[in-house]
């Protein structure tokens, strides 16, 4: 039995896998749809989230499966005070796998250490979310044909943004990429990952707060909000909320073939105006996420 708590918990070889059979999915979804029938899906999300519960959810019926779901802290018995590896015991005994999300950085970590199923990390506080990297990397694969040979600008909250930092970590492992950190001062790539990956790994990158002058030489621009809910205090988050506002006219210099990219929720960092924009992948990265959340249930439930 596998979790996955950290994207770095599949070499790229399984994360090949999960592609390939995330497209097969795509192509053949009838040969899918009864394949895991009598297994629940519990979700467990103390934070909120639109996206990642419902495909999950979506993810586990498509492929004929059911699922038992706790949306919100103050619904379940977290609110009475019960621990985190108290909850997964329990649920274990209901669920074949659990998607959990969490403020608490490490806290899917304590339960998968105490489940006796699968346990996925849906997003822990400021820290890591894998199965939105696993979204981001069908998509970039979709679009560009390759994980490798790639510039990728990341812009706006790299500090809190945990999609930053799970995507930066799976990414690094593939050859020829180059990162171009794009970030108020304030928001900038934290130590770990700027040390911990980076630069352990010798991997180019740049750093910059000039998005437009940035924009010429990306593949990929990833967008992502201020994390409004990781802020201190109010007067940071409003000072900061809106450094970067992608429009028509910021385009300009961009290359005819780069990806936009956002894992959402947006609030101003996309002008609505791009939506109509080829380039704009943002909608594609939401339902491939439902594709390679079925990869993976497939996977850690050891279906396929
Ligand atoms: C992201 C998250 O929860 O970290 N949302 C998502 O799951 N697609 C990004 C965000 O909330 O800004």
């Amino acid at each position: 039995m596998r979790s996955l708590i950290n994207i770095l918990d599949l070499s790229v070889q399984e994360l090949d896998e999960l592609i390939a059979i995330a497209n097969d999915i795509i192509a053949n979804p009838g040969k899918y749809s009864e394949i895991c029938r009598g297994k629940k899906l519990a979700t467990l999300f103390f934070e909120p989230s639109t996206r990642t519960r419902l495909s999950f959810e979506a993810a586990m019926y498509e492929l004929g499966g059911n699922v038992l779901t706790v949306a919100g802290a103050d619904s379940s018995s977290a609110a009475k005070g019960e621990s985190i590896a108290d909850t997964a015991k329990t649920v274990s005994c209901y669920a074949d796998i659990i998607a959990m999300r969490h403020p608490k950085e490490g806290a899917p970590l304590v339960a998968a250490m105490n489940a006796s199923i699968p346990v996925i990390n849906a997003g822990d506080g400021g820290h890591n979310h894998p199965t939105q990297t696993l979204a981001d990397l069908l998509t970039i694969h979709r679009e560009k044909g390759r994980l490798s040979d790639l510039t990728i600008g990341l812009c706006g909250d790299l500090k809190f943004g945990r999609t930053v930092h799970s995507l930066i970590e799976a990414m690094a492992r593939y050859e020829g990429i180059r990162f171009v950190l794009i970030s108020p001062d304030e928001l900038k790539l934290p130590g770990y990952v700027r040390q911990g990956v980076l630069e352990k790994e010798g991997i180019p990158y740049a750093e910059t707060g000039d998005l437009e002058g940035a924009l010429p030489e990306l593949d990929i621009l990833y967008m992502t909000r201020v994390q409004r809910e990781r802020f201190f205090n109010e007067e940071d988050y409003l000072r900061l909320k809106d450094s970067y506002i992608l429009t028509p006219e910021k385009l300009a210099g961009a290359r005819a073939d780069l990806a936009i990219m956002h894992p959402l929720p947006r609030v101003n960092e996309i002008s609505v105006a791009i939506d109509q924009d080829p380039r704009a992948c943002y909608f594609k990265q939401v339902l491939n996420g439902k594709y390679m959340r079925m990869a993976l249930i497939l996977r850690l439930l050891e279906v396929l």
